[in-house]
């Protein structure tokens, strides 16, 4: 059985107020377009087509490898653009299922779901329907002596039609052959004189063929339109992240106030505190304990590490770890196993090596550190020079003295050291001192001089 899938992502979503199209607004990381593909890969399709139209190329150009993108020009209803999608696949499929770009709640299970009840009851056509409390504005499903007649919408309903409750998703799977014909077949005898895709069923129903509905809880039927609804729907999706993670084992103190994108991978075993914000290619591995206040970016965090009042972006920390509070971690920043980089402490592009410590006020910049390291304090590379950037290289054992400016490029031999509030301009050779800095004068009595001088002067 051959599957082609068809995305309606025509419109321009004009409620948005942004002048984005729609389908391009994300929520918990994922397009609302990347929402319905995920959805659409449950039946397993082998061919995929989406319909643009409203920033057409910026939406084609979001589309993943083997998806291909069909311009409907002008949009002229759902039933012409079902039409235009058709035209994206390379054959006629045995069943082709249709969904609308901008309901990022339907499940996968639900789209499977739905096909295989298709399938077994041999029908031309089955919609997916929701029971709604208010149907107000969407497409009723008219039912007689148990079986679909037709969608009528709700500008074109009687007032008698309007008071059903079971409603159109505009996700439907139809017997890919009968679509197509049945397409070639709508008017555009309506209240906005368009092509309706839900007068197809009518059609289907008056040659003779079997439509059904399939029911799903009201939420998967809720449809973005505008930034309050994007907000509503995205908080819905973080809340089925988030259970799914408590499920699989990790432990939340607030799971309001964690927010996690469906691209994150999290081990089972963590723990999680208010204010996380994980995103983009991030992977948590087992036992680390996240938060508060933590935004971690396309990074990796390792085994049993510590990541508190923190920001990652492009970071990898290794095992048994410490990071914050209130550390910056850029990208190129790594952090072998059991390293640290403490509080108020900014790296980028920087090997911290296993066991070393940059614990306090310092900035490490395109450096190399080996392993049993200590930073002291307030040590700073210095790596720009105005005009280009330079590398520190430190080795195994070193003690750095707090305040120490590394001027780079520089390197400190194994087991070195430096004075504390040294500007270190020269390399400082395996197991010396490097020490730069003017002796200490004690002036005696100062304070009694400085007294006598200020009583004097004001006589
Ligand atoms: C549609 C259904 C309605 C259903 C509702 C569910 C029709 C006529 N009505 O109404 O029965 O209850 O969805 O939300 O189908 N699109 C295009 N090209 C077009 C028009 C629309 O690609 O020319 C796309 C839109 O971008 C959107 C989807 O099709 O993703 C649905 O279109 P929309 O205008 O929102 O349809 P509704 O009026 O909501
Ligand atoms: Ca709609």
């Amino acid at each position: 059985m051959s599957v082609g899938v068809v995305v309606l992502a025509a419109g321009k979503g004009t409620r948005m107020k942004t002048g984005k199209a729609k389908v391009l607004h994300e929520a918990c990381g994922l397009t609302l377009l990347e929402w319905a593909l995920r959805a659409s890969e449950s039946a397993d399709p082998d061919e995929t087509s989406v319909v643009v139209g409203y920033q057409g190329t910026e939406v084609a150009a979001a589309l993943p490898d083997g998806v291909a993108s069909v311009v409907q020009e002008p949009q002229n209803g759902t039933g012409h653009a079902a039409q235009v999608g058709l035209r994206g696949f390379t054959r006629v499929h045995d069943i082709v299922v249709v969904l609308p770009g901008d309901m990022p709640l339907i499940r996968p299970e639900t789209i499977s779901s739905l096909v295989a009840s298709h399938t077994e009851s041999g029908a031309a056509a089955t919609i997916l329907t929701v029971d709604l409390d208010d149907p107000f504005g969407y497409g009723r499903v008219i039912v007689e002596a148990d079986s679909v007649k037709g969608i009528v919408e709700e500008r074109d309903a009687t007032p008698e039609q309007r008071t059903i409750s079971e409603v159109c998703t505009s996700v439907y799977v139809f017997d890919g052959a009968l679509l197509a014909g049945g397409l070639e077949r709508i008017g555009t005898d309506n209240d906005q004189g368009e092509q309706y895709l839900t007068d197809v069923i009518a059609v289907l129903v008056g040659d003779g063929h079997t439509v059904r509905s399939f029911g799903t809880d009201q939420e998967e039927g809720f449809g973005v339109n505008s930034q309050g609804q994007l907000a509503e729907a995205a908080s819905v999706l973080r809340g089925r992240i988030n259970s799914d993670l408590l499920e699989s084992g990790v432990w939340m103190l607030d799971p309001a106030r964690v927010y996690i994108d469906a691209s994150v991978v999290v081990a089972s075993g963590i723990e999680i505190y208010p204010d996380t914000y994980l995103t983009g290619s991030t992977r948590i591995e087992a036992r680390a304990c996240i938060g508060p206040g933590v935004q971690i970016h396309d990074s990796t965090v390792g085994e049993g590490t510590t990541v508190r009042n923190a920001v990652l972006n492009g970071a990898t920390v290794g095992a048994d770890a410490s990071v914050g509070p209130f550390a910056y971690l850029r990208p190129g920043a790594v952090l072998a196993d059991g390293a640290k980089a403490g509080t108020y402490v900014e790296i980028k592009n920087s090997e911290i090596g296993e066991g070393s410590k940059v614990p306090h006020l310092s900035y490490i910049g395109d450096a190399t550190i080996g392993r049993d390291t200590n930073i002291g304090a307030a040590t700073v590379t210095v790596n720009y020079d105005g005009y280009t950037k330079h590398r520190t290289t430190i080795g195994d054992r070193v003690k750095i003295g707090s305040d120490t400016m590394l001027v780079a490029p520089v390197a400190i031999g194994d087991d070195a050291s430096t004075g504390a509030g040294s500007v270190i301009t020269e390399d400082v050779p395996e197991g010396a001192l490097g020490v730069e800095r003017n002796r200490q004068q004690n002036i005696p009595d100062y304070a009694d001089k400085r007294r006598r001088r200020a009583e004097e002067e004001s006589d």
